[in-house]
């Protein structure tokens, strides 16, 4: 997606609260050789650029199977599949090496040109390459013999994480090296799992053919799945597509230590930031992280609400509030759930006449600081607020300033509150005024 300067400041607004979340971790992207000859590949190289720059360390494996296809079809000839692998033949092979080193130069000019008219047009991204992924031959199953199709031996790690951590952005083609100086033809979906897995990667991201990914997308409400979820998806996909090898894959990598698999369509411009940057993300996501459940409180969640704050009421972070109090006022809270346990809540009191509403008793458990969940429930409660109409929030702090200055709340002062609220205002406890009004 090409955000322009002038839509950056307005970007950047909506996206800042996922930055922090995203910043230092390491992404593994697969892509096939049909976006990068496609229109979106502009787009995409704009979203790189943006990702790397927001401190995002990235390796990209690119595919190559159109291409392999397209010089087949003008030779008549075919290539064999098993389990949905191509055999690599050696002739197939040598233009499999010719193909990957053309596409790499593709995504490097890419990846060079300026960025003219965006946020990124002096931002130089450093593209590096190189034989970190070493191969052995498939070899022969259920009797068949792959030939030059391999799989994946060795991957060195270090001089991976060096680039990465030195901001260089990692091509890899998807060819990997023998010992014996053979070149193997590697699956691109099985081998970004590979590296997702060597590298430990926070995310593993799969760009996919728009029907494919379809295939997901129309079996769940929800965009996240946890892994016994996919691995029930697993089961009713047909074997023998590219969605059953991806999802297989993705699987793959969470079972291994990759928290989460993103699967986009390739198709949608803007797909990466959108899944990176927004609440309800655009495509379908894996994760091993427990599942999270948001939703508003009833009486009968007082008792975890009252176990997550009394420690910070003790402490003076948060204002006392009875037992009773909080059962009558249950239905302002939202809460979040991880394993059935409650480990974030925050309410939202409405002052409808003035169209404001006061964000109170914000709190997340302490074992599950700095993972989004704050973020996540202030997300909620601004859909909640803007749902009931409401054009400005409030929040009365005394130690969480700036945690919430950094979330688009700006300086106000107690007469800025509503005129109920002014008159119960406590000059003792001194806490600051924090608002956030909402672009209509
Ligand atoms: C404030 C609170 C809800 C944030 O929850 P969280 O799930 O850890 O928040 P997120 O993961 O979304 O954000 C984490 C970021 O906020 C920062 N942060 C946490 N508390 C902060 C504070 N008091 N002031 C400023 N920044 C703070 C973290 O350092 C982290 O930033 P980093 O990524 O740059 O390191 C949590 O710290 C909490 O429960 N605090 C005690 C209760 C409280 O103060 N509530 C507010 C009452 S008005």
């Amino acid at each position: 997606m090409s955000i322009e300067k002038a839509q950056f400041v307005s970007w950047f607004r909506s996206a800042s609260p996922y930055i922090h979340v995203h910043r230092g971790k390491t992404f593994v992207i697969q892509v096939n050789d049909k976006v990068i000859h496609s229109d979106e590949f502009t787009g995409l190289v704009h979203d790189l650029a943006l990702l790397t720059n927001l401190g995002i360390k990235l390796a990209l494996v690119f595919g190559t199977r159109d291409s392999i296809e397209s010089y087949l079809d003008e030779k008549q000839a075919n290539s064999e599949y098993h389990n949905d692998i191509r055999i690599t033949d050696a002739d197939t092979m040598e233009f499999a090496k010719e193909v990957a080193g053309r596409l790499l130069m593709d995504i490097q000019a890419g990846l060079s040109m300026g960025l003219g008219n965006t946020p990124m047009s002096n931002a130089e991204i450093r593209v590096n390459t190189g034989n970190y992924v070493s191969a052995k031959p498939m070899g022969i199953i259920d009797g068949v013999n792959y030939e030059f199709t391999g799989k994946t031996r060795h991957i060195d790690v270090d001089a991976m994480l060096d680039k990465l951590a030195n901001g260089e952005i990692i091509v890899l083609p998807p060819v990997g090296y023998s010992i014996t100086g053979e070149a193997y033809n590697l699956p691109a979906v099985a081998m970004a799992a590979d590296v997702a897995i060597a590298l430990q990667a926070d995310k593993l991201i799969y760009f996919m053919e728009k029907d494919q990914q379809a295939v997901f997308m129309g079996e769940k409400q929800a965009n996240q799945l946890n892994q016994a979820e996919a691995q029930g998806l697993l089961t009713r996909v047909d074997g023998r597509s590219d969605s059953y090898f991806c999802l297989k894959n993705a699987i793959e990598a969470c079972d291994n230590g990759v928290e989460r698999v993103h699967m986009l369509n390739q198709e949608q411009d803007g797909a990466i930031l959108n899944e990176l940057f927004s609440r309800d993300g655009s495509g379908l996501m894996i994760t091993t992280s427990a599942y999270d459940v948001v939703r508003k409180a009833t009486s009968d969640d007082i008792g975890g609400i009252l176990d997550l704050i009394k420690p910070l009421e003790q402490q003076g972070i948060l204002v006392k509030r009875s037992r009773e109090k909080l059962e009558l006022e249950a239905n302002c809270f939202t809460i979040l759930i991880r394993d059935g346990v409650i480990i974030g809540c925050v309410g939202l009191y409405p002052h409808p006449d003035d169209k404001v509403a006061e964000v109170a008793c914000l709190a997340v458990h302490p074992d599950y600081h700095n993972d989004g969940c704050g973020n996540q429930l202030l997300d909620e409660i601004e859909n909640e607020a803007r749902r009931l109409d409401i054009n400005q929030l409030f929040v009365l702090t005394t130690q969480t300033e700036h945690w919430f200055l950094e979330r688009g709340f700006n300086e106000a002062s107690p007469g800025n509150l509503p005129i109920e609220k002014q008159a119960l205002y406590n000059y003792h406890r001194n806490a600051k005024v924090l608002i956030k009004k909402f672009e209509v």
